[in-house]
């Protein structure tokens, strides 16, 4: 799986046709994780990787109101996007955005309480470096939840979705099949997280494998 070099930012051509899949899971899909999170999590920052459109930040603090997040992602449309959702949504004093890379975090050492991510870790090049880094920004005895590839594909109807999309969305999600570079996707086994743990500092962690989405938990 990672043989080969990953495009990991969603192309900004393709940001509109993604952001319309999500929008249609935001109570299925987002709504629920929100639910997980807070319902052990109920005051404190959160940083959200790969956090794309915002829809499950949003879903977070519509929830809890003493939760700021802040969300970071290579894309720079999917942040304006998640700028805009945030300010139509009236929770800009509790969610900010900027793009950034994961492997790379401008934040301080201890800054989080905790991070979340969904559907990143199985297109990063660099999965260790990101683990590294969750660590690093994370404060002692803080969590990292990762979601990956977050089951949200298998919410989406897919007859809707593409109906919604329009001729450019097609026409660019056709040339990128064509290009063999949006493939469906796998996610990482148990097996393969395992050592990319490992290689980290992490006091403890929690592992659940489900059906092409796995659930990592990690202590610091
Ligand atoms: C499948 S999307 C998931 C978006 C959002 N978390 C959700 O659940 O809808 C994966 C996102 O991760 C971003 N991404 C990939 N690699 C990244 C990295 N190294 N740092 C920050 N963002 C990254 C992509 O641009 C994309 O928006």
């Amino acid at each position: 799986m990672n043989k080969f070099f990953k495009i990991e930012r969603i192309p900004g051509v393709l940001a509109s046709s993604y952001e319309k899949a999500t929008r249609m899971v935001i109570e299925e899909y987002y709504g629920q994780v929100a639910e997980e999170i807070v319902s052990s999590f109920k005051s404190g920052v959160i940083l959200d990787l790969g956090t794309g459109p915002g829809y499950l930040p949003i879903e977070i603090v519509r929830r809890a109101p003493n939760i700021n997040i802040i969300g970071v992602d290579l894309s720079r449309k999917l942040i304006q996007m998640a700028q805009a959702n945030t300010a139509k949504a009236g929770l800009s004093h509790q969610l900010s955005f900027e793009v950034g890379n994961s492997a790379g975090l401008h934040f301080d050492n201890a800054s989080f309480d905790r991070v979340i991510s969904t559907g990143m870790l199985h297109s990063l090049n660099h999965p260790v470096a990101v683990l590294i880094e969750i660590y690093r920004v994370l404060k002692k005895g803080g969590e990292a939840w990762i979601y990956d590839p977050a089951n949200i594909t298998t919410h989406i109807d897919k007859g809707k979705w593409k109906a919604s999309l329009n001729f450019r969305e097609r026409s660019f999600l056709w040339f990128f099949k064509l290009l063999g570079l949006h493939k469906p996707i796998t996610a990482y086994t148990r097996q393969q997280v395992i050592p990319m743990i490992e290689a980290t500092d992490f006091e403890s962690f929690e592992i659940d494998e489900r059906k092409n989405d796995i659930r990592i938990k990690l202590r610091r």
